[in-house]
Order: C-alpha cells, then structure tokens, then sequence
C-alpha cells in the first residue's frame, strides 16, 4: 500500500505534467507549421509572379483577353496552386482563373496578404493569399492573387500531431516505468537502509551502506546532528534537570508536601558479614533510579526488609536514615513472614506477573495461595503508608509489579492523597493479560492512582486497550485518561533514566587506561583482546543466552576474532528460590563452558562468567575497561545498563549494542540496534562495535551521552511530580469551588 501511495506520489504529477504538455505542445506546433509553410508559399507565389511577368506583360500588350485567360488557366493546373486572378489598381477583378472564387474580391485578397498566415477560409477548403505586381511594370499598380491550396499542410499538421502524441505518451511509459522501478528499489531500499543506518538499524549485511553512500551518509549524520545540537541549545537551561531544580519543583509546586515512596526491593540492605555487619546496594534498576530522587525529596522509603541485619539497624518503628552515615531521607522496612515473601514476590509477582507482562516465552503460574498472599502484603504496605502519613494528603510513589492493589487500597484510607504509580516493567496486549485470572482486580487496584506511568507510549496504549476489554470504564483517549468507579487516572509515558554523575564523582574515577590495564590485568587477557561486555540480574528476559549465541557465531563466521574477542558476562544471581531461574543459570554455564572449550585455548577463553553481585565502583570500572556493551533483552520497560555504560564513557569511545524490545531503544538510536532473536545479526553487530572506526565511536557515544545526560532520572520524577502538581492544583480549586457553592 506504501509503496503504491509513493508511486501514485510520482506518477500524478507526471499524468499532469504530460496532460499539459499535450494542451500547450500541440496548438504551438499547429501554428508553427502554418507559418512555415505559409512563408515557403509566399516565396513559390513570389517565384510564380516573376516568371509569369514576361507572359502577362505581353498578352497585355497585345490586347488578347483570350491570350492571358489561357496563360491563366495553364498556370493553375499546378497541383497546389488554386487559381490566378488579376486586380487593377482601382481594385477591379480585370481577369482569373476558372477555379477563382468570384466572392472573393480584390480588397478582400489584399487585406488577407496583409495577415501573418495569409490564410482564409473558403467554402472549398482553406487558401494561401499572396498578392503580387503583375508583369514588370509595377508603376501600372496591377497586381497578381495567387490562391494556393492550404490543405496539405493540414494534412501534416494532422500527422505531425499523431507522431507527437505517440511520443508523449511513449515517454511519459518509459518515464512512468522508470519511477516505478527506482521507487521500489531505490526509494524502498535506499532510503530505508539510509533511515536504518542512521538509526544504527540494519545491521544485516543487505542493509549496510554501500561504499559509495558512505560519504553521504556520514554527511547527513553530521547535519542532523548540527541541527540537533542547534535544538538543545535553543531550549537553553530548560532542559537541564538536576537535584536541585527537582527540589525547587517539590517546594513550589507539591508545596513541600510529604512524598513516600514504596518498594519492594529497599535501597539499601544490611547484611551479617564475618566482620560485623555490611551495607549492599542490590542490581535494581528501581533503586537506581528512585535512590537519588529520594534523595532530593528528603521524605519516607517504605520497602520490604529483606537484609539478614536489617532488623538490627532499625528504630522502634522499624526505621532507619539513609543512605548510612550521612542519612537524606528516612528508610521504613516492612517484614514479611516466609510464606508472605514466597506467595506474594516469588509466587504471584515473579512467576505470575513476571513473565505475563514480559511476553519471553515463560509461561506464567497462577496459584490462588500466592494470588492471597500478595493481597496481605499489599494490604500491609497500604497500612504503612498510612502510618508513616503526616498528613491527609501526602504524594505517594508507588513502585512497581508488587503492588498492583496498593493505589486502591491507599485511596480508600487516604482518598486526598495523590497516588503516582509506576510501572517498571512492559504492559502487554489484552490477549496476553487476559489469561491472568485476577486481571479485574489488578486492573482495579491500578486504577486507584491519580497518576499511572509506563516507559513507553506503547505500553500507556497497551494499558488502555486491556482496560477497555475487561472494565466498565469510561475512557477520554483525548486526554490519555480513565474514569473508573468515580476515581479519573491519567495514563502517561515517563521514561525512566538515571542520576547523571557529577564532575566531582567523575573526577574519582580512574582513568580509561588505568580501568583497562586493571580488569585485563585482573582476567588475564591478552593486551590485543577486543573486549565486550554484559551486566545483568540473571534473568530469562535479558537474552543472555541469545547474547552468547551471537559470541559463538561471530567466532564462527569471522575467524580473525578467535583468540581476539573475549565477551564478560556479568550476571548478579537474582530470585534463585525459583526454578526456572535456576535451570536458566545452568543452561547459561552449559553455553558458555560449550563455546570456551569449542575456540578457546591455553591462555585464551572467550567467555567469562561472573556470576555474583557487583557494586557500582566494580560495575563503572568494567564498562570504562570494555571497547563496547552488549544489551540484548528479549523484552525490557527500559534497562537502565545501557544508559549506566554511557555515562561511564567520558572518554565518549566504546559501542553500545541494543535490543530492540528494550523501551531503552526508543531513546537510544545512535546504538547498534539489533533483533537478539536474529543471532547473525547479533554477531554481525558484534563484529561492526569491534571494527567501528574512532571517530565513528566518538560521534555515537557523544549523542547518546547527550541524550542521557538530558533525559536524566531528575527529569523522570520532575515531569511526574509536576504532572502530580497540577492534578493537586485543580483538586483543591475544584473543593474551593464547592466549599464555595455550598456556603
Ligand atoms: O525491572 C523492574 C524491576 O523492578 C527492576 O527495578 C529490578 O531490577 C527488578 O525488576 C527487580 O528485581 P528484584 O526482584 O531482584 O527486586
């Protein structure tokens, strides 16, 4: 259909412009024939004239009307000349030809002499009019009329015409058929492949600029890239989000209100070591984001105790400041009792939730005990909430899968609040959420936030069309929002990102060299070796399997890297009470011990496996040591690695290889954009990071340095908590205006 709309685009203009060339080209042609051939019969009746002079001078002379009356005829049987007649120099018919009309008078014949075309028109058919001096004696003032015979050059004008428009139509098929073929295989391949290379799309070798667009198409990126740089800088500071303007927003718009934010996974967890008790930060991408938020809002972190010296750190109420030994904000922990913790994370949320709304081909359980506990425990956050309130109307952030019922259930108890929910994780289609049994009542809880946020659009549309399948609810797409029950929900995108780091946090970081010399130095690689790295939960969705199947193709279909390319897999265990995480980590272990003894040699392993919790000191060092990072989830809200890898390259080099099915990919399109389910062209990624010239790097990373650096995590909560702002703002008009009526 596409490609129809794009020749149709071609070929109209080209009906048209034929169309007028047949109107304008045609009568031009007519007339410029006429006067040809009228000039060529002004010179043949000039000719006539003259050798008739001698004739007519003597038949004058001898006085015989008979005489010049034959000279007249004879004359006239030339097959174009018509007829002859004489005029006297008072306009007088003196003599013609038998063929002459006698309506046609000498004034007559004059004036139309006097005409560019000579032409007229008799009842018999169209004449050429030439006048001329009859004899040698041109004092006499007779002149000659000469009719000569205009219909063959209509006849040719006719041919003329026909032969033309053969042509016209002849040229405008070839040129028809000529756009028809560069449209399809130019305009489709072409421009697509161009689109795709500049989106860091199309990998696969079909899709690979050739050589001689090279140049064009380094040129076009460089000009998009002017003109976005032009862009940025003509939103001046308004685009720059940082702690303090997200602080600056919470005081003038949210009033200072009370902001409580509830998680499942706590920012900080303290565990019993040999040594005493230890802080870890966990690999969420949760925390990661909302960590430096809280941060900057300085209010209430409620989440789930899971540290096995949690319950040693805390107050009577079961709070503790953090972050330890400088504390911003105020950590609240929830204890759960085993069969809470299985039923409600392991069970409902992780294998039920999970994989329903990751769609990666794990099928979800539903169990009715898990779908009991995860009530209790959600009703047990809603009770915190409550008790952790200053006020009738705090701003409560509420986070994630875990806690589908908890924005009802808060709306109930503290229906002045403003609920913001965020789900991290993609939405799926109707079809796919409806094999939840409990999708109603999740849908419900949902529908108890004042705000409900996705990373993406997609996921917002996604939301909506599952809402309109299972609820009575009424639904203003105009507004992107859902009136349920009394309660209107707005249904917005908000990327998530993270926390830019500062100059003075990257003024601690060792240098690029130094990263490198420590990790090969640490895993005994070779000085030459290309490094790729992974970091990741161990998680089915993130495509690790698929990310090591590409390693063991590139290995096989380019050689040159055996020995070359080595590929580390950071891998921090993650849910390992569940079986299908378990059987993934083994198969994962069978993959890579399979590829290292298959290419692998003394001295010389191409896949390393580390599989344990890495903070972010070790996480930064990797990815600044690495020449490119591998993200290959087979379907992700957003992956926060990809962005984390990007703002550890100050040095703005390294490659940045994506999937697709990572919301993260809407974003980031100077990465190398790639299918994981498509191996080859996961490895071909691979091999096009690890031969990708210098400045080709610096080009990309800088833009998506740009683009993470803007669309920063302050920017995430900042354009929410506005959103919240103005909700809260026409909340307490609207109750002014009805205290107001009714007094
Ligand atoms: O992706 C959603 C998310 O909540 C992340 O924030 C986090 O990385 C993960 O899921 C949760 O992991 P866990 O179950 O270990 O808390």
């Amino acid at each position: 259909m596409k490609t129809l709309q794009l020749q149709l685009r071609f070929l109209i203009p080209l009906l048209v412009a034929l169309v007028l060339a047949a109107l304008v080209v045609l009568p031009l042609m007519d007339r410029l024939n006429l006067r040809w051939f009228s000039r060529d019969l002004t010179i043949r009746g000039t000719l006539v004239a003259g050798a008739l002079a001698d004739s007519i001078d003597e038949a004058v002379a001898s006085g015989s009307t008979a005489r010049l009356q034959a000279l007249f005829d004879r004359t006239a049987r030339d097959e174009r000349l018509l007829a002859i007649g004489l005029c006297s120099k008072n306009g007088v018919l003196l003599r013609h030809s038998a063929a002459y009309p006698t309506s046609l008078t000498c004034a007559a014949a004059h004036t139309t002499a006097e005409q560019p075309d000579h032409r007229l028109e008799l009842p018999t058919g169209a004449v050429h009019v030439g006048v001329y001096p009859a004899g040698n004696n041109h004092a006499s003032g007779d002149t000659l009329v000469l009719l000569h015979d205009l219909s063959f050059v209509d006849r040719r004008s006719q041919d003329t015409r026909q032969y033309l428009v053969i042509f016209i139509i002849g040229l405008g098929l070839v040129i028809a058929l000529i756009t028809m073929v560069v449209a399809q295989l130019s305009w489709r391949g072409w421009v697509s492949g161009m689109r795709a290379i500049l989106r860091g799309e199309g990998l696969i070798r079909p899709l690979l600029p050739p050589p001689e667009l090279q140049p064009v198409v380094a040129e076009v990126r460089a000009r998009l890239r002017d003109l976005e740089d032009e862009f940025r800088r003509s939103q001046g500071l308004v685009t720059e989000w940082d702690a303090e303007r997200l602080r600056a927003l919470l005081h003038t718009q949210l009033r200072g209100d009370q902001v409580i934010v509830v998680s499942n996974r706590e920012p900080y967890i303290h565990e019993r070591g040999a040594d005493g008790v230890v802080v870890k930060r966990p690999a969420s991408g949760l925390v990661t984001a909302v960590e430096p938020v809280m941060r900057a809002c300085s209010g209430t972190w409620i989440a789930h105790g899971s540290g096995s010296a949690d319950r040693d750190v805390v107050d009577a109420n079961d709070r503790v400041g953090v972050p330890p030994g400088h504390p911003e904000y105020r950590l609240r922990r929830i204890w759960l009792s085993q069969a809470e913790e299985q039923g409600y994370y392991y069970g409902f949320a992780n294998e039920g939730l999970w994989p329903l709304c990751h769609v990666a081909h794990v099928r979800p359980v539903f169990r009715e005990a898990d779908w009991e506990q995860y009530r209790i425990v959600n009703q047990r956050f809603a009770d915190a909430v409550v008790q952790e309130a200053r006020g009738e109307d705090p701003v409560v952030l509420v986070q994630d899968y875990h806690f589908a019922l908890l924005p009802q259930m808060i709306a109930e108890r503290l229906p002045r609040a403003t609920v913001l929910t965020f789900w991290h994780i993609p939405w799926p289609n109707p079809e796919s959420f409806g094999i939840c049994p409990w999708r109603r009542e999740i849908l419900q809880g949902m529908l108890g936030s004042t705000i409900l946020g996705f990373h993406t659009q997609f996921h917002c549309k996604n939301f909506i069309e599952t809402v309109d399948r299972y609820l009575e609810a009424r639904i203003e797409h105009e507004h992107s929002s859902i009136s349920f029950q009394g309660q209107e929900t707005l249904i917005a995108s908000y990327p998530i990102s993270i926390e830019w780091p500062s100059e003075a946090q990257r003024s601690a970081w060792p240098p690029v060299a130094e990263c490198r010399r420590r990790v090969f130095e640490r895993l005994g690689l070779a000085a030459d070796t290309c490094l790729a790295v992974g970091v990741d939960r161990f998680d089915y969705t993130k495509g690790i399997l698929e990310r090591l199947y590409a390693v063991e193709n590139l290995l096989d279909r380019y050689p040159q890297w055996r020995g070359r390319f080595v590929f580390v897999q950071v891998a921090a265990p993650t849910r390992s009470a569940l079986e299908e995480y378990r059987s993934f980590r083994e198969r994962i272990e069978r993959t890579a011990e399979r590829i290292d003894t298959r290419f692998g040699t003394p001295g010389y392993k191409p896949v390393h496996l580390l599989i344990e919790h890495h903070e972010h000191d070790a996480v930064n060092e990797l990815f600044r040591a690495a020449d490119m990072c591998v993200v290959t989830s087979l379907h992700d809200g957003m992956n926060l690695v990809s962005k984390e890898f990007v703002a550890a390259r100050d040095d703005v080099q390294g490659v940045l290889i994506l999937s697709r099915f990572a919301g993260a990919a809407r974003e980031m399109t100077e990465a190398l954009i790639v299918n994981p389910y498509h191996v080859e062209e996961s490895a071909d990624a691979l091999h096009r990071a690890a031969t990708m010239p210098v400045a080709e790097q610096r080009e990309r990373m800088g833009a998506l340095r740009m683009t993470v650096r803007e669309n920063n995590v302050y920017r995430w909560a900042g354009r929410m908590l506005a959103d919240a702002g103005r909700w809260r703002l026409r909340a307490r008009i609207e109750a002014r205006v009805q205290r107001y009526m009714q007094s």
